[in-house]
């Protein structure tokens, strides 16, 4: 099988085909359905830090007009399953974290409920809490693995005898702040109780992944839930996931059996209920040769889980396949603390470890007396150098010297401070990205395709902002060998073929591979069946994404198992450059131009890769500068726990970003030889500006954000 995804649509700058329903307001994302005769939920949350509830005294909201129902663990239906503590939802009394889910009130308007859940009363039993992370702490463990499934610690050579004798060391910590996932679109759902089943609309990354929590939380078959979602307001990870008010909103509906029940997190209630990332305490030690070749790199990082559910964040992984260094140690140890629960957000893993590594590089190209891009071009590994496996395709330097030549680092002046204009200290940083490459299996499509020549495409796949109807379509229609406009994709409804989730980056890998297969199997049908004519009642197939890749790559070099991702380390790779100017008199950072050179194999469609990278690049902009929950040690309590306070970057943080890539299509990691772009663009932004925050002022930042306190000290 020689067949390779011809390029007619892969490529072209689709416009978005959901455009013109979102700039008319008429997409319908999942609060605004419009549901005749809905009720409204409005949760409780637990008052104190961790302890237990030991009175309920709901007299007062009962007693208001259109007050439904007042659901506290006392009345709570019965889950089928409470092995997720994170998902047993009003299950008991006890209290795990400061803002855990304590009740509900359910009425007949949105604002009915939130004023009669501010008249329940509950009686609490506080226990000492403990939620503070620090290395010292005696109790860190290793937790068996991490997240993505990855080895805790790895060790290659002998990293301490090699760190002592080398003839230039680093020693360094860095540390990146607790952060929360907020996307645009809060968290929302609307559960309808359908005799034993359950419809949800909810904003969600996956329709299958949330039919299969909720159906085996209620005790239901899958199929008995559906859950639909075709436009999502922003994913960052949070929506991956069911979270307890997925839980809490089908709860509800039980209780109001065919009423639609409605319920949208507000921003503040979205600081404790949908995950948010761990901060980390990374240590980073460097040896290597005056020639600047590293000969040890130990990356040992400290973060936090939540006491009631591990999760490990992979900070470190980055630090086994970025560079070659024939000692090399990686550790991860976790803190169980009495918090919310930590989870994955925008390039878990990566994006703060990177921020270390890639910092620390910088570190040691001074120390070395050398460019910092020529540093990493002289550590370029010839194959992965944790699995020893090559490397699908590995474009990093060609990502360097590209970007460097566009960017102008030619002009640079290394030696710090060299640059002042009007009271501003002007710096530039460069720093690599990278992310995994990502297909997850349960992906599934069915094709059908008409007399009149349409095909519909069908899968449970996921649009987060991110371009997919429009992708896909253009995936499909390559795959099929038949122009854009007839393709109709239907996505985001649980009630199509089984999709995995938007996770990882992993989407268009996934979805497109199964849509591939499908048309794969269509148009050999269509020939050895119907003699290449569509019989008049038409017909479809339904195929799953392959172990495989269906056929060669792009490049035509693939030819059956093992699967690639046993054969080939696979990643995507980029290097960013940023230019700042540091005020001599506040400190404050301004980023006027961020340049992001990109290795992300084949470009689906130029228009939405290049927004999903820009966004992307602000997000780690964000990162570098701004983002930050302040816990309260006393009380467990995020103080800054809105978006007055919690700042993301918004237009007037953001300067220049440009945007450009290689468009290499990668031979091994899909029929379309593309790698995954949603989490690319953070990796590495934090590190470039920090660094050039130092060649701007002579002030190395290793602490985020890059506040001015940092840089007035
Ligand atoms: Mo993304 S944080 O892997 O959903």
């Amino acid at each position: 099988m020689t067949t390779t995804i011809t390029s007619r649509a892969v490529g072209a700058s689709l416009d978005r085909l959901d455009g013109p329903l979102k700039v008319r307001g008429t997409a319908t994302y999942a609060y605004e359905w419009p549901l005749d005769n809905p009720a409204y939920v409005f949760p409780l949350q637990a008052e104190i830090t961790v302890g237990r509830i030991t009175g309920v005294d709901a007299r007062a909201a009962q007693a208001e007009p259109r007050v439904l129902a007042v659901l506290t663990h006392e009345n709570a239906p019965k889950l089928a399953s409470t092995d997720d503590a994170e998902l047993a939802v009003l299950q008991s009394g006890q209290v795990a974290f400061r803002g855990q889910f304590a009740g509900a009130v359910i009425a007949e308007t949105a604002e009915i409920a939130r004023h009669a859940a501010s008249l329940v009363r509950l009686d609490y039993q506080a226990r000492a809490h403990d939620v503070e992370l620090r290395t010292d702490r005696d109790d860190l463990y290793a937790p068996e693995l991490i997240n993505s499934g990855a080895e805790t610690d790895t060790a290659r050579g002998d990293v301490d005898p090699a760190l002592a004798s080398a003839a230039v060391t680093l020693d360094a910590t860095y540390t990146t702040p607790m952060e929360h996932n907020n996307p645009l679109e809060p968290h929302a759902t609307i559960a309808i109780s359908t005799g034993e089943g359950l419809t949800i609309y909810c904003a969600t990354q996956g329709v299958h992944t949330i039919r299969e929590t909720v159906a085996s939380l209620f005790g239901l078959d899958p199929p008995q839930v559906r859950v639909i979602s075709p436009h999502t307001g922003g994913g960052f990870g949070s929506k991956a996931f069911a979270h307890p008010d997925v839980i809490l909103a089908a709860m509800a509906a039980r209780l109001v059996p065919g009423r639609p029940v409605k319920l949208t997190l507000t921003r503040q209630q979205m600081f404790s209920q949908v995950g948010y990332r761990t901060p980390t305490i990374q240590r980073i030690r460097l040896g290597a040769g005056t020639d600047g070749r590293l000969t040890a790199l130990a990356h040992d990082v400290v973060e936090q889980t939540a006491k009631i559910k591990e999760f490990a964040e992979q900070t470190a992984v980055c630090s086994r396949m970025m560079y070659a260094a024939p000692h090399r140690r990686t550790t991860h140890r976790l803190a169980a603390l009495d918090l919310p629960l930590n989870s994955i957000m925008r390039a878990p893993g990566e994006a703060p470890g990177m921020f270390a590594l890639e910092s620390a590089m910088d570190e040691l190209a001074l120390a070395c007396d050398m460019d910092p891009i020529e540093l990493r071009i002289r550590n370029e590994p010839e194959v992965d150098p944790d699995s020893e496996r090559p490397f699908s395709s590995r474009n990093l330097i060609a990502c360097l010297r590209e970007g460097a030549r566009r960017f102008g680092w030619e002009r640079r002046d290394p030696s710090p401070q060299a640059r002042k204009e009007a009271g501003w200290l002007i710096g530039t940083g460069v720093a690599a990205s990278t992310y995994p490459v990502f297909r997850l299996p349960g992906t599934s499509a069915t094709i059908r395709v008409g007399s009149d020549g349409r095909y519909s495409v069908l899968t449970g796949a996921a649009d987060i902002g991110t371009g997919t109807w429009t992708a896909l379509t253009q995936i499909a229609a390559d795959a099929l060998e038949v122009p854009v406009e007839d393709v109709d994709l239907r996505i985001g409804d649980s009630a199509l073929p089984a999709a995995a989730v938007e996770g990882g980056s992993s989407g268009i890998n996934s979805w497109g591979s199964a849509i591939a297969e499908a048309a794969r199997v269509l148009r050999a049908r269509l020939e050895s069946e119907y003699s290449g004519t569509v019989p008049a009642e038409g017909f479809e197939v339904t195929a799953e994404m392959p172990d495989n890749p269906y056929a060669p790559g792009p490049l035509g070099v693939f030819t059956g198992a093992p699967p690639p991702g046993e054969r080939f380390a696979m990643h995507a790779f980029g290097a960013q450059f940023a230019e700042v100017r540091v005020n001599g008199d506040t400190g404050e950072v301004r980023v006027p131009r961020l340049l992001g050179m990109f290795d992300a194999g084949r470009i689906i469609n130029p228009k939405t890769a290049r927004s999903q990278l820009l966004g992307g690049m602000t997000w780690g902009l964000s990162m570098a500068l701004h983002e930050h929950s302040v816990l309260d040690p006393r009380s467990g309590h995020v103080v800054n726990h809105d978006f007055a306070t919690y700042h993301i970057a918004t237009n007037a943080d953001v300067g220049v970003v440009e945007v450009h890539w290689l468009d290499e299509a990668d031979p091994y990691t899909n029929p379309m030889g593309s790698k995954g772009i949603g989490e690319l663009g953070i990796v590495g932004t934090a590190a470039a500006i920090a660094n050039a925050v130092h060649h701007a002022t002579g002030v190395r930042v290793r602490d985020l954000p890059i506040t001015l306190d940092k840089l007035l000290q």
